[in-house]
C-alpha cells in the first residue's frame, strides 16, 4: 500500500495524490492508445528533424513537472511506433502486448525488487514461470533455468552451459588443458538457424571457422545425414564437436528441425543438444504441431521466448536447462558481498546478470494466468487458422504463389502476375516496401533458398480474419501499381 510519506526535500518525491492522478492518466492514455491502434496506419515514417529531436541529449537544466512527460511521449514518441501493436503487422516475429503483461509491467516496476538475488516472492514467481514453461514445452519436471530479455540471450546462455559441460567432463577446466581444447571447439546449427546462435557462438569464443551450418533438406530442415558426416569429419581432423543447435521453428518458414534424430548423432558423439524454439519452442501444446515435436524431452536446452507466442511484453524470453545444476556450474561466481542461499539458490548463479527485472516473471504468470494451459493451445490455434485462410487465398488467387509453408504460422510467398517478365524478387521488394508506405499492412522480405519473397509471421493475439483479407487486397494492389511503373 502506498503511504503517505514522502522526504522533505527529494527531488524525486511525487506527492500521493499527483502519483495516482498521474498513473490513472497514463492508464487512461494506455487504454485509449491500443483501442485506437488498429484505426490508424501501421506505421508512419519519422522524419530526420524528429529523429535528431529526439537522440538528442535529453537533460534540461531545470526539472519539469512529471504530468508533462506523458503528454511528450503521446505527442512525440507513440505517432512512430514500431507497428507491432497493429493487428495488420506480419513482419518478423514481433508482437503485440498482451494487455495483462502491461498490467504485469507496471507492477513489477512497482514492486521493483531484484529477481538475482535476496530473497523476495518475484524470485520463486520466476522458477515458477520457467517451471511452467518448461512443462508446456514438454521437458522433464526437473528442468530449470532463467528468464531473460529474449532468445538471443537465452541461446548464449545455453551455449555457453554447452561448453561448460563439455569441458569439465573432459577435465578441461582451467590452464593449458582448457585452452587446448577450447581451440578445437566446433558447434553446428543449419543454414536456416537464426543469427543470434552464431553471435552466441562468436560471444563464447568460437571463431566462425569453427561454426559449421549444416544444409538443410528441401523442407528447410536440418539434413540429418550433412550433420552426421559433418561432425564425423571433424573429429577425423581432430577437432571436438560440443553441441549441435536445433531449430524447433525457423525464423525464415518456420520449419522444425527432426529434434529426436538429431539427439541421436548428439548422444553418439557425445555433444550438447540445444533447441532454438525462441518462436516454436511451446508448439506441442497444439495437436497439429506436436508430432513435428517428438524427442523434446531429451533435449539438453531450450530457448522460448514468451514474448513472440505468448505475446507477453518486450523483453522477455526463457532458457531452460534440462539438468539445470549445469547452467548454475556455468555462471556461479563466489562472492563475499553476496552470500545465497544453497537450498533457494539465486538466480544470478544461473545467468551473466547480477540485478535482474522481475516485470518478467509477473508477465509471465499474468499471461499464462489468463489463458491457462487450453487458452495457450487456442492461442496458437488462432495463428495457425488465420494462416490456413491466408494460404487458402494464396491458392486461390492467380497472380499469387505459394513457396514456403512449414507446420507453424510463417507463410512465404511471391506476387507474380501471369506473362511477368521483369526481375520477380525485385518487384517482390518493392511491393513490401509499398506496403510499408501506405500503412494499411507490414509485411517484410526472406530469402528462401536464395529467393527473396515476401513473408507474412502471424504471432499476434489481435490479428483477424479480416486483416488477413486486408493484407492479401495490399499485395494485389501494391503488386499491381508496382508491375505497372518497371
Ligand atoms: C528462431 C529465433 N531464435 C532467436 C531469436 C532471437 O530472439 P530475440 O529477438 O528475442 O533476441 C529469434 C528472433 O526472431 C528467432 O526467430
Amino acid at each position: 500500500m502506498f503511504t503517505t510519506h514522502s522526504p522533505d526535500n527529494s527531488p524525486l518525491t511525487l506527492e500521493p495524490d499527483s502519483f495516482r492522478d498521474e498513473l490513472v492518466r497514463a492508464a487512461h492514455w494506455a487504454a485509449d492508445y491500443l483501442q485506437a491502434l488498429p484505426g490508424t496506419p501501421v506505421t508512419t515514417p519519422m522524419p530526420d528533424d524528429h529523429r535528431r529531436a529526439l537522440s538528442a541529449p535529453a537533460l534540461p537544466d531545470d526539472g519539469r513537472p512529471v504530468p508533462e512527460f506523458l503528454d511528450f511521449v503521446a505527442s512525440e514518441v507513440a505517432p512512430y511506433p514500431g507497428g507491432n501493436g497493429h493487428p495488420a503487422f506480419f513482419a518478423w516475429i514481433t508482437t503485440p502486448p498482451a494487455p495483462a503483461g502491461i498490467i504485469a509491467h507496471l507492477l513489477g516496476a512497482t514492486l521493483n525488487a531484484s529477481c538475482g538475488y535476496g530473497e523476495n516472492a518475484l524470485v520463486e514467481l520466476e522458477r515458477g514461470a520457467v517451471r511452467a514453461l518448461a512443462e508446456l514445452a514438454g521437458l522433464p519436471a526437473a528442468t530449470g533455468g532463467v528468464l531473460t530479455s529474449g532468445g538471443s540471450m537465452a541461446n548464449l546462455l545455453c551455449l555457453a552451459a554447452a561448453r561448460s559441460w563439455f569441458l569439465r567432463i573432459r577435465g578441461a577446466v582451467d590452464g593449458a588443458a582448457y585452452d587446448e581444447a577450447h581451440a578445437r571447439l566446433v558447434c553446428y546449427q543449419s543454414t536456416e538457424t537464426h543469427m543470434s546462435v552464431s553471435k552466441s557462438a562468436r560471444t563464447i569464443g568460437l571463431p566462425a571457422s569453427r561454426i559449421r551450418a549444416v544444409p538443410t533438406t528441401s523442407d528447410q530442415r536440418m539434413d540429418v545425414a550433412a550433420l552426421r558426416a559433418a561432425v564425423e569429419a571433424d573429429l577425423a581432423a581432430g577437432l571436438l564437436p560440443f553441441c549441435v543447435v536445433s531449430s524447433l521453428g525457423t525464423t525464415s518458414t518456420g520449419a522444425i528441425d527432426p529434434i529426436a534424430e538429431i539427439t541421436a548423432v548428439c548422444r553418439e558423439f557425445g555433444m550438447w543438444h540445444h533447441g532454438d524454439g525462441a518462436y516454436g519452442g511451446l508448439g506441442a501444446t497444439h495437436p497439429a504441431l506436436a508430432p513435428h515435436y517428438e524427442g523434446i524431452a531429451e533435449l539438453d536446452s531450450l530457448t522460448i521466448d514468451p514474448h513472440k507466442t505468448l505475446n507477453t511484453p518486450i523483453a522477455c524470453g526463457a532458457a531452460l536447462v534440462t539438468k539445470p545444476a549445469r547452467l548454475r556450474e556455468t555462471f556461479t561466481v563466489e562472492a563475499s558481498y553476496l552470500e545465497g542461499n544453497e537450498e533457494w539458490p539465486w538466480l544470478s548463479d544461473y545467468t551473466v546478470e547480477l540485478t535482474r527485472p522481475g516485470d518478467r516473471a509477473l508477465a509471465v504468470h499474468a499471461v499464462l494466468h489468463q489463458l491457462g494451459k487450453r487458452g495457450v493451445t487456442a492461442l496458437i490455434d488462432g495463428y495457425l487458422t488465420h494462416t490456413e485462410h491466408l494460404r487458402r487465398l494464396v491458392d486461390e488467387i492467380p497472380e499469387l504463389e505459394l513457396v514456403a509453408a512449414g507446420p507453424w504460422s510463417i507463410t512465404c510467398l511471391r506476387y507474380r502476375p501471369a506473362g511477368y517478365d521483369g526481375d520477380v524478387e525485385d518487384l517482390n521488394a518493392r511491393i513490401a516496401q509499398e506496403i510499408q508506405r501506405r500503412g494499411a499492412a507490414f509485411v517484410a522480405t526472406v530469402r528462401v533458398q536464395g529467393e527473396l519473397t515476401l513473408r507474412v509471421s502471424i504471432c499476434g493475439h489481435r490479428t483477424t480474419k479480416a486483416d488477413i483479407e486486408t493484407l492479401v487486397a495490399e499485395i494485389l494492389e501494391a503488386g499491381r501499381s508496382v508491375a505497372a511503373t518497371r
